[in-house]
């Protein structure tokens, strides 16, 4: 163990981020490393970054402006603050950022976390450090496992990457670049990192990947596994009482995982499965590899198999060559689905990417009036599917202190935040909360008082009622209204 030193990290972009950074951080422990959330008095700050969109990338060029101040500050202490650029800009940009930014000390590429302590060692004594070629060894095998201190301060709901990287080479996106081809974790690693999760007090799991549902990692006996196979074998571990998986892509919904959310009491009736557009010109164009009618038709088995699904989405709106016929076939199929929310962005030109030289780019007023169109109709969905809960009963997952003195905040099965009043002895509890009010983005209710926790009581596992079907009380037919996914900060939203 080397002296103490402090790293604040902050993450841009997906969940994938989240959990990266968490594994940065907990890579970083044994090398003396404790995490700090002030970047002002940190010795290493690490911007996990987002290269999705234009605006999500350029906003890491400002964070460095304003790092570097603080590093001069340091210098002028006698303090030395190094500056990291990792994740999808630094793979995409590599020693670009090192020539554009001055104060950067070290890129690291998505895939070389497990090679940090090194780098750091090496930018430490001057050397400007770019580690962005994708290694031959297993970086999730090479990274160093949480402390159960550290994943108890993490709380009692944890991202657990299963595939990363992604073959669809969808034309408007940066991901197969910047996370390379789609790699899979074989099951018996990620069920020992549930379990040490589990141990340490983690009760909800959402399993992340770019195109989570093409898991195909190797089970015990070698031949691969689906992602409904792993959901299941993940529901038996100790502790674990939900179970969410972001994101999907429609083309590998397999008929094993539409049956799983018919049969599989901890899997959660949620699904993101993005759409991208409703027009299948545009579809095409965009190089999905699916129609609508093969979208709708998914939705349609997904619901059949599970009533009270909830299904949100993802939308690009101006897609070079979109006219205003393929956006009202987008409307049309909103109208269609009744989303539970959804997530809308126009359309961003990313350098390397096939759209990115496609003639009849939209003018950027259209693009935006289309926006405003979509996320109308959307927001209106969200709103009445919220309002039909009044009066309802739901089981909420307590996560944390709510926002007022007092209150918890939760989730409802169908990822709603619920804040009700309760002590803060109960969190990490499932809860019955009847639904009294809606704010904008979250529920309120109260607990029914009756209620003792299973966990707080010591009943075991089996013996344990899991949340899911026939417990969450809403009406078969809803389908609208949630307002965050696990595969979405705040910061991808407005980027
Ligand atoms: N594997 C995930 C991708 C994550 S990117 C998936 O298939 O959903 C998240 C979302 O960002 C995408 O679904 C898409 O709606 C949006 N997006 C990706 N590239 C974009 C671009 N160039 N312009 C605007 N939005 C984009
Ligand atoms: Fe990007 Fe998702 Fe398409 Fe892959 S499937 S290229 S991650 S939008
Ligand atoms: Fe990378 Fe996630 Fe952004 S995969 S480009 S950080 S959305």
């Amino acid at each position: 163990m080397s002296r103490p030193r402090k790293v604040h990290i902050k993450s841009f972009g997906c969940q994938m981020n989240v959990y990266d950074s968490h594994r940065m951080a907990d890579t970083l422990a044994p090398a003396g490393y404790t995490e700090t959330a002030k970047a002002d008095d940190a010795d290493l700050v690490i911007l996990n970054t987002c290269h999705i969109r234009e605006k999500a990338a350029e906003k890491v060029y400002s964070e460095i402006g304003r790092i570097r101040v603080m590093k001069e500050e340091a210098a002028s202490d006698g303090r030395q603050l190094l500056i990291a650029v990792a994740g999808c800009v630094a793979q995409a940009e590599g020693q670009e950022i090192i020539r554009r930014a001055r104060g950067v000390d070290l890129v690291v590429g998505s895939q070389n976390y497990h090679h940090l302590p090194d780098l750091i060692a090496r930018a430490a004594g001057g050397e400007k450090v770019v580690d962005t070629e994708f290694p031959v060894e297993d970086k999730f095998e090479a990274l160093a496992a949480p402390a159960p201190a550290a994943i108890a301060k993490r709380g009692i709901t944890s991202f657990v990457t299963v595939q990363e990287g992604c073959d669809k080479f969808c034309t408007f996106c940066v991901v197969p670049y910047t996370r390379g081809a789609e790699v899979s974790r074989p099951a018996a690693q990620i069920v020992a990192e549930v379990e040490r999760l589990a141990e340490s007090g983690v009760r909800e799991l959402t399993l992340i990947g770019q195109n989570v549902n093409a898991y195909h990692g190797a089970g015990p006996d070698g031949a691969p596994w689906t992602l409904a196979t792993l959901l299941r074998r993940i529901a038996e571990v100790h502790g674990i009482l939900r179970l969410r998986y972001t994101t999907s892509h429609p083309h590998d919904m397999g008929d094993d995982l539409i049956a799983a959310h018919g049969d599989l009491p901890a899997l959660m009736p949620y699904v993101h499965l993005p759409v991208q557009s409703g027009s299948d010109r545009v579809l095409a164009m965009m190089n999905r590899k699916h129609t609508r009618r093969h979208y709708l038709e998914f939705i349609a088995r997904l619901r059949a198999a599970r009533s009270d699904l909830a299904l949100t989405s993802d939308f690009i709106v101006g897609f070079p060559g979109e006219t205003e016929a393929d956006f009202r076939d987008t409307m049309g199929l909103v109208e269609e689905v009744g989303f539970a929310g959804a997530y809308s962005f126009v359309y961003s030109s990313r350098p390397g990417t096939p759209a990115a030289d496609m003639k009849e780019q939209v003018p950027a007023e259209v693009k935006l009036e289309r926006l405003h169109r979509l996320q109308a109709l959307i927001t209106g969905q969200q709103r009445m599917f919220n309002e039909s809960f009044v009066g309802r009963t739901l089981d909420v997952l307590l996560e944390k202190p709510g926002t007022r003195p007092g209150q918890l905040a939760g989730r409802s099965p169908y990822l709603q935040t619920v804040h009700v009043m309760a002590s803060p002895a109960l969190i990490g509890s499932m809860v019955k909360v009847t639904v009294t009010e809606i704010g904008t983005n979250t529920l309120f209710g109260v607990m029914d008082p009756s209620f003792t926790s299973p966990l707080e009581s010591g009943i075991s596992a089996a013996a344990r009622p899991r949340a899911g079907r026939g417990e969450c009380i809403a009406p078969p037919q809803v389908a609208f209204g949630v307002t965050i996914h696990p595969l979405r900060g705040s910061d991808i939203q407005g980027a």
